[in-house]
C-alpha cells in the first residue's frame, strides 16, 4: 500500500505552493479571527481534497494549472468551514487532536469563523473570474448542507433505512470530494465527458470515504484525534448501526434502539450498543460494502493513460479505505 508520503510525493510542489497560497486567503485584520485561523492552520488535516484536485489534473494533463491551485484553495476552505460547522451541529469538543473551534471560543464564534471561511474560499475563484469552478463548488457546498439536514431529520425520527444512509453520504462528503475530481479536470480540460466521468469517480471515492469516516466512530478514539461514539450520542444512524437494527436478533434490535433513543448521553449505554452492532456484524458490512464503491471508483480510471501521478492518485484512493485516521 502507499503511504502519504509517497502520494504526497508526486504532488510535494503544488502541495508547497498551494500551502502558501492557502494560508493567504486566510488571512484577516480582525485579530480574533486572525488568531483562531492560525491555530486552524497549526493543526492541518490530511489535506486530502487537494491532493485530489492536484493528482486528477496531473493523471490527465501530466501538470497542473494555476486553476488547479485556485480549486484546491476554494475547496480546501470550504472543506475547513464545513468542519469547524460540524462541531457546533455536533457538539464535539476534538478536531484533529486538539480542541475544536467551539471547544475553545463558543459556539457563536465558530459559525462566524466558518461563515468566513466560506466567504473567503468564494472570493478566491471570483477573484481569478473562475465561474465554472464556482459553479462546480456551490453545487457541492449547497449538497452538503442538504445532507446534513436530511441526517438531521432522520436521527429525529430514527427511521432511516440504508438508501437514505447513502442519499445522505452521498450529499454531506462524497459531493465535496467529486468536486476536487471535476475541478481538477476542469482545470486542464474542457472535455465535458471526462469531467462528469471524474465527478462520477470522486462521489464513489467521497462514500467510500465517509464509510471509513463511520466506521471510526465505533473504534478508537485517541488514535484518529476525534470524538469517537459520537454517533451514536447524536443519534447518527451510520451504515453500522442500520445494518444491525435491520440483522441481528429482535433482542439486539430492542436494546439498540433504547439505548439510541432514550440512552444516547449515558457513554457506558452508548459502549454497549456499539459492542452491539459489531457483534452483530456491522462493522463488518460497512467495510465491505466500502471496498465495492472504491472497486467501482477505481474501474472509472481505467482508461486513463498510464502515469505515476495516475498510480498516486489509485494510492489515493487506497489510502481513503485503509488509512487509519
Ligand atoms: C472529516 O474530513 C470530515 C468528513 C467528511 C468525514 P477529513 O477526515 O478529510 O478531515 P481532515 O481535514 O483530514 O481533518
Ligand atoms: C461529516 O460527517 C461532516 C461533514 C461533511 C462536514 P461527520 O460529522 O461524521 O464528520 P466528523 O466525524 O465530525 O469529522
Ligand atoms: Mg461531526
Ligand atoms: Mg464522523
Amino acid at each position: 500500500m502507499f503511504t502519504v508520503k509517497e502520494i504526497k510525493a508526486n504532488v510535494a510542489e503544488e502541495m508547497a505552493t498551494f500551502e502558501v497560497k492557502f494560508k493567504e486567503s486566510m488571512k484577516s485584520d480582525v485579530a480574533l479571527l486572525d488568531k483562531i485561523t492560525h491555530y486552524i492552520i497549526k493543526r492541518k488535516g490530511k489535506q486530502m481534497r487537494p491532493m485530489f484536485v492536484f493528482l486528477t489534473a496531473k493523471a490527465i494533463n501530466g501538470k497542473v494549472e494555476e486553476a488547479s491551485y485556485t480549486a484546491a484553495s476554494l475547496i480546501e476552505l470550504s472543506h475547513t468551514a464545513s468542519l469547524v460547522h460540524d462541531d457546533v451541529v455536533d457538539d464535539a469538543n476534538e478536531r484533529r487532536g486538539v480542541f475544536s473551534v467551539n471547544a475553545l471560543w463558543k459556539n457563536k464564534i465558530a459559525v462566524l469563523v466558518g461563515d468566513y471561511l466560506l466567504a473567503q474560499g468564494l472570493l478566491v475563484s471570483v477573484k481569478t473570474s473562475q465561474f465554472t469552478l464556482l459553479k462546480i463548488v456551490s453545487d457541492a457546498v449547497k449538497a452538503m448542507a442538504e445532507g446534513e439536514l436530511l441526517q438531521i431529520e432522520k436521527a429525529r425520527r430514527l427511521d432511516i433505512t440504508e438508501e437514505v444512509y447513502y442519499d445522505i453520504i452521498r450529499q454531506k462528503t462524497a459531493s465535496l470530494i467529486a468536486s476536487c475530481c471535476a475541478a481538477g479536470a476542469a482545470s486542464v480540460s474542457s472535455d465535458e465527458a471526462l469531467i462528469e466521468k471524474m465527478k462520477k469517480f470522486g462521489e464513489l471515492v467521497g462514500m467510500a470515504f465517509q464509510i471509513k469516516d463511520d466506521i471510526f466512530d465505533y473504534g478508537d478514539s485517541e488514535k484518529i484525534g476525534k470524538p469517537t461514539g459520537n454517533d451514536i450520542r447524536e443519534r447518527k444512524m451510520t451504515l453500522p448501526l442500520i445494518y444491525a437494527l435491520n440483522n441481528g436478533s429482535s433482542a439486539v434490535k430492542k436494546t439498540l434502539i433504547n439505548i439510541v433513543k432514550n440512552h444516547n448521553e449515558t457513554p457506558k449505554k452508548v459502549k454497549i450498543a456499539i459492542q452491539h452492532v459489531i457483534e452483530s456484524g456491522g462493522v463488518k458490512y460497512a467495510y465491505d460494502r466500502m471496498i465495492e464503491l472504491k472497486e467501482e471508483a477505481l474501474l472509472l480510471l481505467d482508461d486513463l493513460a498510464e502515469s505515476d501521478a495516475k498510480k498516486a492518485l489509485i494510492g489515493l484512493v487506497e489510502y481513503t479505505v485503509y488509512r487509519d485516521k
